[in-house]
């Protein structure tokens, strides 16, 4: 069937494991006022249960294993970066996304790369974000979407939702009310990047 709406931005996903961020990109991609639509789901874990999601959903997956290329993250970013370009993904989500990108990769797309994070940025970059607002007596917790840059978790912050932290939170009950809000908060950036971009 042909898909009554105007052309709509391409956009591939990179994902690790679980998927429920780039589930919630897809279902907000089949709005119709969505500008975007996802091309491509890529994992560099085989066994992601994303990928089956995806599948689900009836969008293209694909998985490139880093394992095989050891140390060298060039020669595994080479092969994602083709299977982007392939896919003809003008943007490029990561969602739970465990690897550290070269300089190579993120330079290639510029602008065009987001990413979402589990704590109020620049608070908390790396891991654990729930347990470290925890242990600092943080007030309230969040997520944040960024323009993905050479430093990790750095880059423009294209938006923001924020939780209370609330008596008796562990890193558990923390990270899903945060996770609620990143399920909201990813696709309405996603779409006000493309469609300031468009
Ligand atoms: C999310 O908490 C996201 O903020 C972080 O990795 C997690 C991915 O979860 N970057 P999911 O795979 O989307 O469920």
């Amino acid at each position: 069937m042909t898909d009554p709406r105007p052309s709509r931005t391409p956009v591939a996903i990179l994902i690790s494991g679980d998927g429920s961020n780039m589930v919630a990109l897809v279902e907000a991609s089949r709005a119709a006022d969505c500008p975007y639509e996802v091309v491509l789901v890529l994992s560099n874990t085989p066994d992601a249960g994303g990928l089956a999601k995806a599948a689900a959903l009836g969008v293209p997956t694909l998985a490139i294993d880093h394992r095989p290329h050891g140390k060298d993250r060039e020669a595994h970013e080479r092969l994602v970066d083709a299977a982007l370009r392939d896919a003809r993904a003008d943007y490029v989500a990561l969602a739970g996304y465990m690897r550290i990108l070269t300089p190579w990769l993120v330079e290639g797309w510029a602008g065009r790369m987001l990413n979402i994070h589990p704590s109020l940025l620049p608070k908390y970059p790396g891991l654990h974000t729930h347990q470290r607002a925890l242990d600092a007596g943080d007030a309230e917790a969040g997520c944040t979407v960024h323009l993905v840059t050479t430093g990790v978790d750095e880059g423009p912050i294209l938006g923001q939702a924020r939780v209370p932290v609330l008596p008796g939170d562990t890193a558990e009950t923390l990270a899903a009310r945060v996770k609620a809000q990143e399920h909201q908060l990813y696709p309405a950036a996603l779409a006000d990047l493309v469609r300031r971009g468009a």
